[in-house]
């Protein structure tokens, strides 16, 4: 696919139904952390609205802290290679973190950083991702909190971009092919 052909394709899942799904997460997880005060851990720069939503939603009290990584480059392929960019600050031993991540692709991003999280001694670590594209997965990544499935296809907007466009849309649409 040449990438300078893409364009807006279609509207994969509406604002409407991202609301829907975003409320539904929020009464799982605070149902799940009734007690206790979770460290939200958001995966930048692509989670940041799906992250700000979430926690407007749950309204129980919690910690956030960014981490910023990169498996891919400009285009729509992983790299197949985790850059970090910006790791965790702060002391996390006994802390109950949980992973905020928009789209969960060949899992590497994630099952990287879930590794070095259990080695700084959390307590416990789940994973919230929006968006599960499980075509492509080379390492197995089990989702705790999963808002949709969504076929092999290269999304935007809600946060999500392509080569840093479209993060402003308030949908997720699915690229595609300039005809
Ligand atoms: P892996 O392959 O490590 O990838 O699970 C996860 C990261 O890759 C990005 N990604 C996407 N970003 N539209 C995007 O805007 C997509 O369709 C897409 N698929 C993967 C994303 O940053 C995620 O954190
Ligand atoms: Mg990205």
């Amino acid at each position: 696919m040449k990438e300078q052909h893409l364009k807006l394709a279609r509207v994969l899942i509406s604002k409407e139904e991202l609301r829907a799904i975003v409320e539904r997460l929020a009464t799982e997880i605070r149902r799940d952390y009734q007690g206790r005060t979770p460290l939200l851990v958001g995966v930048l720069k692509g989670s940041f609205i799906f992250l700000a939503d979430l926690v407007r939603c749950l309204n129980m009290p919690l910690e956030i802290e960014f981490v910023r990584l990169a498996s891919y480059g400009a285009g729509t392929t992983s790299s197949g290679r985790v850059r970090v960019i910006q790791g965790i600050s702060g002391d996390i031993r006994h802390r109950d973190i949980l992973l905020v991540e928009d789209i969960v692709d060949t899992g590497l991003t994630i099952s990287h950083l879930m590794q070095t999280l259990h080695r700084k001694g959390a307590a416990s670590i789940r994973l919230c991702a929006l968006l599960d594209k499980p075509s492509q997965r080379k390492v197995d990544i089990k989702v705790d909190y999963l808002g949709s499935l969504i076929p092999d296809e290269f999304v935007v907007g809600y946060g999500l971009d392509y080569a840093e466009q479209y993060r402003y849309l308030p949908a997720i649409y699915a690229l595609g092919k300039e005809d």
